[in-house]
Order: structure tokens, then sequence, then C-alpha cells
């Protein structure tokens, strides 16, 4: 077959030109006739004019479909069809248009609309993939009910909705509730389920599956959990009951993405759903519980109430994750829960906003959608609406979403419309915080203070940076969450909130005996960078006695980084008092041990890099590296009576289980575990590694052994006994890479990529290894360039099987610019070799021009 692809970009799509369809659907009914090389697919569809647009062209996206026959009315007829749709005359009143299509599933290795995985139909729809399926105007404003028929001789057979008959070879499913072509769903396979209810708070039965493959059904109970907790959470905090009699899940090895909201099936990555003590990690059930309740959230926030077009993702990303965040942190604990948060900003959406692929949360063109599933839109989306409940409180946000719920259920709805149902309940201007919406790029804060009689006075300054293509941005409306401290460690003003809207802004706090310690921006109530020259001694203050966990967390945070980049500059060594500190932290007993671990958790060298480039000097991912290790050592040695005892006081009782209390007394134990390693030559984690009766800590313990070059036998009898277990063998591969020596990271990836078990196909094993490449940060960025170029030959080698996970990946080069002249010149060259490469994706032809255009 001829390779159609583009080599050419998407044309650019603007926000501004929005249009309202042409014609809108009252109902949609598809057959499936299964066959991996040629799936027939059925469509009816009831179409009508829609009064607010008076175009009346008709035109239907469909790709890389071959249409079998198409009538309007019944009658057949002869439609113009190009390589992106359809187009026809209709008649100027309501009409039905059907086809017959024919796909071929399993051909479709880009994962996008209809595709196999180990022998099981799925799909993908959103944003774009419900196109490959059948010619429909795939747009999310055109909402539908859809009937749909399954024909195929596979035991499990779904669809969205509720199920309307079934027999043999066939089964049917009806979806009342209106949606758009994104939130279609079908699979088909050999599954089993792991099956449970749920009473709704109004006493409707719920039935709930977890669809899994046979070997996996030991993995559903943890899900299973976390989704009915999050059902009850949805109605207790939110007022949203589930309105379907089912709600399936199905888990599938294939995906480029974690999960999907599909209505009433859900589909989910296999590493974001499957859960067992003895093959998952700690991290996989936090992960999991937040990613079942990110989807299932989405049933509100997302499915009754969709976006109007794809500029506003984040009124369903933003919102959700941000839902997401709140349940996570009332199941386990919220400060842990926030600097989690803040550290996984930091290190992917301020590096987003700093560098060459910086946007707005709401977009104003794109040329693929697929490209803007990004932190900026999911976690500065949320931060968003975090800043939002800050500034009216949280009874007016509660009111304000009743109103969105009531006013907008059955929508297709805009980031002003959200905005409007808080200017109508709150009476506030929500202009300047819209702001944040349109502007790219990360405030900086800077403010100094000044004491005088008695009065306290704050000012404070922001900027932001210009972003491609934005270069000057006015004031934003910044909520600073904000602490005064005395001398002594009380608190003498209790957190408030300062409303910044000016550039520059002072605010003044009387009465104060003697000049107190700001703690400023607690929680980290905005998504700002602070720069303040605070003194040694303030941190070491804050460390100490900020009654702000976040911001206490912060203060070491700042201590670690000062520390790092003054030693790459200067040399020295971290002072005793700061090592003192740290073991103090570690042993207080009044602090959560999972706190404790994150105290304790040195900064990401990348985050060294950009704090230096910051300050105009060019950082050495080498040196930085080498830094990194001589504190690591410096520190194990001071911890050398503290780690032992530390180590056992914190073992869990068996049998295991993944409690976020259990999970942080692990955490700790995993830091003692990797100083314990610098100090004995591996043996207490060669004990460990042959002693766990869970994968946390087997796991933990290979990669305290691996990050010191020892355990060569664990590592050969660790793959021995999980070669079988797809989730575990992608955490082996990730190892072989993550904890290499800087010169030896991409010969360790290039020899996992020669692995039998390698497969580029597969997302999961092809992110476990670049993924883990990319995230080595002195291995990807060695001065020799080979992180770059073998990054580069597998990308441009996947691109024509699979854009997404392509382009997706592209972003490891997005702070290329940081570094010296001859990273520079190395990753160009590996840049410009993917763009040359022939009949490259939209996707990654997007990528690569906003990259290099920096
Ligand atoms: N809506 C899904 C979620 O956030 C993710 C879909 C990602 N789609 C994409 N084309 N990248 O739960
Ligand atoms: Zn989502």
């Amino acid at each position: 077959m001829l390779d159609a692809r583009a080599t050419q970009p998407n044309p650019t799509i603007y926000l501004k030109d929005y249009t309202p369809p042409a014609y809108l659907v009252d109902s949609v009914a598809l057959t499936f006739r299964l066959a991996p090389k040629a799936t027939r697919v059925i469509s009816r569809i009831q179409f009508r004019p829609n009064p607010d647009n008076v175009n009346r062209d008709f035109f239907l996206e469909g790709e890389d479909l071959k249409l079998i026959w198409a009538k309007i009315d019944g009658e057949e007829i002869t439609p113009h069809i190009t390589d992106k749709g359809l187009s026809c005359a209709v008649p100027d009143a309501p009409f039905s248009f059907e086809a017959e299509v024919e796909i071929a599933p399993e051909d479709n290795t880009a994962l996008e609309g209809l595709y196999m995985s180990s022998g099981m139909y799925c799909t993908q729809c959103e944003a774009q993939g419900f196109r490959k399926i059948t010619y429909y105007p795939d747009r999310p404003d055109v909402m539908s009910t859809f009937s749909v028929r399954i024909e195929g001789d596979l035991p499990v057979l779904l669809s969205n909705g509720n199920p309307a008959g079934a027999g043999h070879g066939f089964a049917e499913w009806h979806d009342p509730w209106p949606k758009p072509a994104y939130l279609f769903a079908l699979v088909a396979g050999d599954l089993i389920a792991h099956s449970d209810q749920f009473n709704t708070v109004s006493g409707k039965q719920v039935d709930l599956n977890i669809y899994v493959r046979h070997g996996d059904e030991g993995k559903c109970a943890f899900g299973m959990e976390a989704l009915k907790a999050s059902m009850r959470w949805d109605e207790t905090v939110y007022g949203r009951e589930y309105d379907l009699d089912i709600f399936n899940i199905v888990a599938v090895d294939d995906f480029n993405m974690g999960a999907m909201e599909n209505k009433g099936l859900n589909i989910f990555n296999s590493s974001c759903v499957l859960a067992s003590p003895e093959t998952s990690i700690d991290a996989n059930f936090e992960t999991i519980e937040a990613i079942i309740a990110h989807e299932y959230f989405h049933n509100w926030t997302g499915n009754r109430i969709t976006c109007r077009d794809w500029f506003q993702l984040c009124l369903k990303e933003g919102l959700t994750v941000y839902r997401d965040s709140q349940f996570t942190s009332d199941m386990r604990s919220g400060p842990v829960k926030r600097i989690r948060d803040v550290i996984d900003l930091r290190a992917r959406q301020f590096r987003e906003d700093g560098g060459p692929l910086a946007h707005p949360v709401r977009p104003e063109s794109f040329q693929e959608i697929n490209n803007f599933y990004t932190a900026t839109v999911y976690e500065k989306g949320a931060e968003l609406i975090g800043m939002l409940k800050t500034l009216v409180g949280d009874e007016a946000y509660a009111k304000a979403l009743d109103l969105y719920f009531e006013r907008h259920d059955g929508d297709a709805a805009t980031i002003e419309d959200w905005l409007k149902v808080f200017e109508d309940t709150t009476g506030r201007d929500l202009t300047q915080f819209k702001r944040w919406y349109s502007d790219a790029g990360t405030p900086r804060l800077s403010v100094r203070d000044d004491f005088k009689d008695g009065t306290y006075t704050l000012t404070f300054k922001q900027e932001t940076p210009p972003t491609p293509g934005q270069d000057s941005k006015p004031p934003r409306v910044i909520p600073i969450a904000l602490g005064l401290l005395s001398p002594n460690g009380d608190e003498v003003q209790a957190t408030t909130v300062l409303e910044m809207t000016e550039a520059e802004q002072s605010f003044t706090f009387e009465g104060l005996g003697a000049p107190p310690v700001p703690s400023i921006l607690r929680g980290f109530s905005a998504p700002v960078i602070l720069e303040r020259a605070s003194t040694p001694e303030e941190r070491a203050f804050l460390l100490a006695h900020d009654t702000d966990p976040f911001n206490r967390w912060e203060a070491g945070a700042q201590i670690a980084r000062q520390l790092r980049m003054d030693m790459v500059q200067n040399g020295g060594a971290p002072e005793g008092e700061y090592l003192d500190t740290l073991r103090d932290i570690a042993r207080d007993a009044s602090l959560d041990p999972a706190y404790r671990a994150l105290m304790l958790q040195p900064p990401a060298q990348e985050d060294i890099a950009q704090a230096l480039h910051a300050k105009g000097i060019t950082p050495d991912p080498q040196a930085i590296y080498d830094i990194s290790e001589t504190i690591a050592q410096t520190v194990a040695t001071h911890f050398a009576d503290t780690a032992p005892r530390l180590y056992a006081e914190m073992d869990t009782p068996a049998p295991y289980s993944p409690d976020a209390k259990a999970a942080g007394k692990r955490a700790l134990q995993a830091r003692m575990l990797g100083m314990i390693t610098r100090l004995d030559g591996g043996k207490t984690a060669a004990a460990q590694c042959a002693s766990a009766d869970n994968m946390t800590q087997h796991y933990g313990a290979l990669c305290a052994l691996l990050s010191q070059e020892f355990g060569a036998d664990e590592n050969a009898a660790f793959y021995q006994q999980w070669k079988h277990d797809r989730l575990v063998m992608d955490k082996w591969f990730a190892a072989q890479i993550a904890f290499a020596a800087p010169d030896k990271a991409s010969d360790a990836a290039k020899r996992m990529t020669h692995h039998a078990d390698f497969n580029a196909k597969n997302p999961n094993r092809f992110r476990a290894v670049f993924g883990a490449l990319a995230g080595h940060h002195a291995g990807f960025h060695h001065i020799s360039g080979a992180g770059y170029a073998l990054l580069a030959d597998h990308l441009i080698a996947l691109d024509p099987l699979n854009p997404q996970t392509t382009a997706r990946m592209m972003s490891a080069f997005s702070s290329w610019t940081l570094y010296d002249a001859q990273r520079q010149s190395l990753a160009r060259e590996a840049l410009e070799r993917i763009a040359a490469a022939k009949g490259l994706s939209p996707d990654t032809t997007e990528m690569v021009a906003r990259i290099l255009a920096s």
C-alpha cells in the first residue's frame, strides 16, 4: 500500500475561527461486524440543520476508511471523498445518513480509532479518533445518543451506556446520555470480569466491572475499591451521582496514554489499573487510585458537561485534575499530596512554560490537538481552579459548582461559561483572572520587606517573561497566602490571602513588636516562581519553625537547591548544621514518615540546571550529577548511625498493605536504604531483595543496589522471576537505564532496545526505555550526544507506526537550549534529522518545528 501519510504539517486551527456546526445529530445507530483485517461499520445518523449556523455545507470527517456505500433518506448516493472526509448534497430539512465502511483494526498501530491489543478490540477516540471508525461530524459540540450493536465471536462485547440485548455472537448497547463522538468506546475480547456493585445515594444499584485478560483477574481488587471510594466521594463532596445502570472499566496493554473516560466504559492503560502487592509498588497504588478517580469524575466534568471545542480542553481536564487531587488529599495526606504535585508541576509544567513549547492553559491555535494534552492544560489548568477557590472561598466555590452543574448539564461549554458561574454567584469581576487562561509563561514574583515602628511592609513585584507568540503580559491577579512568624517561632499572623492585582503592590501589617519572618505563598497558593533574596538563616528558621507544612518543605528544598548551585560554582561542602537538621527531621516522630521522606528527597538535577540557567550560568549536567553524588555520600555518612536504626523502625508488618500510612513508612525506609547502601557494600539491600514479599521493597532494594553498581545477581534473578509480567518488566527495563552512570546511560538504553522483550509498538515498553533515558539528566545530556542521537533514531523509527507516542516523547528535547554550544549543536543535529525524516507525521512535525524555533 502507498504511504498516504502527510509530509506537510496540518493547517493551523484558531480558537477565534470557531463556528457552530452546520448540522446537529439527534441519534446514532452503529453496527460493528468485527474482523481483524476487515471490520464493517454500518451507521445510521439522524441529522437536522442547525438554526445557529446558516452555512449548509455538509461535511463528515473520515480518515483511512473504505466506503462501501452511503445513503441519504434511504437513497444510495455517490459522495465526494477526500483523505479528510466526505461531502454530499443533503436536504434542507432533517434527514438520515447511512453508510457502511470497512476498517482494519489489526493494522492500526497508531492506537487511535478502533485497534487491536493482544487479540482484543478496543478504541481510543479522544480527541479525533472517531473519524477513523466511520464518517461523522467529529467535534465535541455535536452531541447525540448512541445505539450500538456489536457482532463478533468473542465472549465479551462492550460499548457505552446500558446493555440493550445480547445473544449468541452479538450484543447491543444504548447510551441515553447525549455525547460527542470522542466519548464513544467499544471493546471486544476474551476477557474476565472482576465485579461488584455500588448503591448510589438515591438508592440506585449500579453494576461495576473491571474487565481484564485472563491471568490478570487477581489484580483488580484495589482498583475496584478505588472506584467505589470515588463514586461515594463525588456524591458527598460535589453532590454528583452516577447516571447509568452499569459502569465498566477495561484494562488494555497497548495504550497511548493513561486512561480514557468514555461514557460508562472507561478504558485504561493496564499500568494504570492493575495492581497487586507482589507486582506493584506503593507509587503505583497511589497513581491507580488517582486515575480511577480522575476518569470517574469526568462523568460529570467532561461527559455530562463537555467542551465546545478542543481549545476548551482545560475546562474538563483542569477541573478534573483538581477534583482528583482533592480526592487524594482526602484519602491520604493533604500536605504530602500538595508537595508531590508541586514537585511534578515544577518539573513538567514550569519547564514547558519556560521553553519553546510554552502555551496558554487555553491555547489560541494548534495544528495537532493531541500535542496539547500537556502539563500546562492539565496541571496548570488545575492550579487555576485552586486559585479561583482560594480567591472566592470554599463556600462560594461550592455554590458556583452547583450552578455550573445546574446551568450547563448537557452542554458543550466554554471557559467563559465556567467563569460566568463564579461571577454570577459571587458578583466578582473575573476579567483579570482570565489572563491566567490566555497568557502563557510562569510569573516571577519578587518581594522585599521593610519594618518600621511596628509596621511590617511587604512589597511584591510580578513579571511574566515572553513566550512564543506572546511578548508582553499585563499583571494578573495572584492570590498570595501568607503567614508571619515571630523570631521565637510563634505565628503572629495566621495564614491570610493577599490579593495582588498590580504589577507592583505593597501590603502592611501593623502592631508588631519585632520584624517577623514571612512565610510567603503558603500551600503554593499560585503557580509562580517566588524570587526572594532570603538569607540562609531565614530559610533555616522556616525549615525549623514554619507552621505551614508546604512552606516548611519548601524552605528545605530551597536550601538543598542553593547548596547544589553554590557547590557547582564554587565547590565546598554541606554544612554540619544543615546535615544535623536533616537528621533531626528524619527522626522527628511527630512528623508523618511520608513527609519526612519528602524532606529528604534531593532536588531533581534538571531543576538545578534550570535554576542555574535562570541566573545566567550555563549548566553542566555532569557537574550537577557529580555534586549530587558527593552530597548524597556526605549525607549518608552523616546518617551512619541514624539510617540503620530508622530503617528497622520503619519496617511495616506483613501482610503488605498499600495504605498511605504504611506506604509513608516504606518511603522513609527506602531513603534510609539508599544511604545504607552507600556505606555497607549493598549487604542490607541484598538481604531486602531476598526477603521482600512485596514489589515495593523488592524493587526498592534492587534500585538501591543498581544505583551503586551492585546487584548483578539480584538483577538477573529479578528478571527470571518476573519476565512473564509485562508491568513488572517495564519497571525492570527502566531500572537498567535510570541507574547507569551518565556515560553509560545511552548504551544501556540501546542494549535494552535489543533485548528480546523490547517491543517499540507497545507504548509502555517504549516509554520504559526512553522515558528512563530522558529522565536521566546527565545521561541524556551527555556531552557525547549519544543520548540525543539514540532517541532521535528511535523516534524516527516509531513515528510511522505511532505518531502520538512519538510526538509526546519529543518533549525530551524541549530544554535543549539550556546547555552549552557543543550540546546544543548535537541536539540540533538530532532534531534536524527528525525534521528531515521522510513522511514525518503532522504530530511530530509540529513538535519538532516548535522545539527548533527556540
Ligand atoms: N481524556 C483523557 C484523560 O485525561 C486523556 C485523553 C488523552 N488523549 C490524547 N489524545 N492524548 O483522562
Ligand atoms: Zn482527564
